[in-house]
């Protein structure tokens, strides 16, 4: 089975569940889906994006796949089990190449590989012999739940099956596990911030007044794609002049003008993996002092406030000190006087009306990954670093973004440091032919 990626070793997934399974009940079994393909109208559909809770407990990535872990089945072979779509002619010239039952095991280190259609056949054979059913229900909390995911589907029917197991929630577990990332995983996301760094100094040498936003965009594709990912982890924002400002901007359809700068939100995903970089240039090489002056505040609040990314802080009282800098600078360049500071309304900070998104969040294989909020920062976690200072009134806003992971001591290691982000660096680049 060939992925645009580079296999990743099966150890990883091995290991993942091997840390899933120890955090279960006893008596208990979990059950994981795949997503649906989501359809859009007539028989057209969106590309496939593998659910990650499967897709980090197994590493099977194609549709309609089932993980059933169940550690205390009595038949060993019920212990840890995965179901995929069984292929025939008709899939293979249409569609093209699917798991094989050998594949598959070589894919996820999972021995028991079943076809789909024995999947209830098989439930109906170990459920009775348990107690408890993990349903892996999305808890993350910005999580959309309009749309009834496959899961859903199945929980539902799963529920009207079996009346009288007790039902529990996997999504705990896998927002503590999935926050703390394995080296393998490292290495992916690095690869995923290496590939983004490519796109990033390709279009340094691209962008000059009379570009268009979506031509720009353009670029990053065709370098992330030829570098084996499969585009962006998340739309991005390519956002001249004051479109700066529009926090979610994703038209990127405006010419890019003398004198603006230039707002670049853009990662590449890689193996299922985010990056998500943020570099804020001007469009004619030359920041004006202005533009300097409040590009350098945001790198300010952006070092300083890396630095409180460590073992042992939590996510809340380090947003407090964030909030501390970020004051700090906004009183620097004239935009918040000590009055409005020492009057502020604590629910609602000064500093929030030119600042107003979190400075963190974990990333991982979602761009918003799991993680919970309340925990202490652990080695490995890797988070965000977003400070921006928006200013509708001067007609533009500047945010950095790099990607650290938490260190046993010290400061946070950069996966983004070879991405250039000093003024003069980038200045030089875009000057330089
Ligand atoms: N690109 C999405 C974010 O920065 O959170
Ligand atoms: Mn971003
Ligand atoms: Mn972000």
């Amino acid at each position: 089975m060939k992925t645009r990626y580079t296999p990743i070793d099966k150890n990883l997934f091995i290991k993942n569940r091997r840390k899933f399974v120890q955090r279960m009940a006893p008596q208990s079994i979990a059950i994981f889906n795949s997503n649906d393909i989501y359809p859009i109208s007539a028989d057209s559909t969106l590309p496939f994006q593998q659910h990650r809770d499967i897709f980090y407990l197994s590493g099977i990535d194609q549709e309609e796949s089932v993980l059933v872990l169940c550690p205390c089945a009595y038949h060993e072979e019920h212990r840890e089990m995965l179901f995929v779509r069984e292929t025939n002619e008709h899939i293979a010239i249409w569609e093209g190449e699917k798991y094989t039952k050998e594949q598959a095991t070589e894919v996820s280190g999972i021995k028991n590989v079943y076809w789909l259609q024995d999947l209830e056949r098989i439930l109906d054979r170990v459920i009775p012999q348990i107690d408890n059913i993990y349903i892996n229900i999305n808890e993350h909390y910005r999580a959309e739940k309009v749309v009834e995911t496959r899961e859903d589907r199945f929980i539902k029917k799963l529920q009207k099956n079996y009346r009288g197991h007790t039902y529990l929630r996997s999504n705990p577990i896998l927002q503590h596990l999935r926050s703390i990332k394995e080296p393998e995983e490292i290495d992916i996301m690095q690869k995923a911030c290496d590939i983004t760094e490519k796109g990033f100094r390709k279009i340094l040498s691209f962008v000059k007044p009379g570009v268009w936003e979506y031509e720009i965009e353009a670029e990053f594709l065709y370098e992330f794609i030829r570098n084996r990912s499969k585009g962006c982890a998340y739309t991005p924002i390519i956002a001249s002049g004051k479109n700066s400002n529009v926090l979610h901007y994703i038209l990127n359809n405006k010419e890019c003008k003398d004198g603006e700068v230039l707002l670049l939100d853009v990662g590449a995903e890689y193996a299922n993996y985010s990056s998500d970089m943020t570099r804020t240039i001007p469009v004619n090489g030359k920041f004006s002092a202005r533009q300097r002056e409040v590009y350098q505040a945001v790198m300010n609040v952006k070092n300083e406030s890396a630095k409180l990314l460590v073992t042992g802080n939590n996510w809340y009282d380090y947003h407090e000190e964030v909030g501390k800098i970020m004051t700090e600078e906004l009183l620097k360049l004239g935009l918040l006087t000590t009055d409005e500071v020492k009057n502020e309304n604590p629910e609602f900070p000064a500093y929030k009306k030119y600042f107003m998104h979190g400075n963190s969040h974990y990333l991982g294989l979602d761009t918003h990954d799991y993680g919970i909020l309340t925990e202490p920062f652990v080695p490995n976690m890797v988070f965000t670093v977003e400070p921006g200072i928006y200013i509708p009134e001067e007609g533009f806003g500047i945010r950095i973004e790099d990607n650290v992971v938490i260190q046993p001591n010290g400061e946070p290691y950069n996966l983004m440091r070879n991405i250039p982000i000093e003024i003069e660096e980038i200045e030089d680049l875009m000057n330089s032919k």
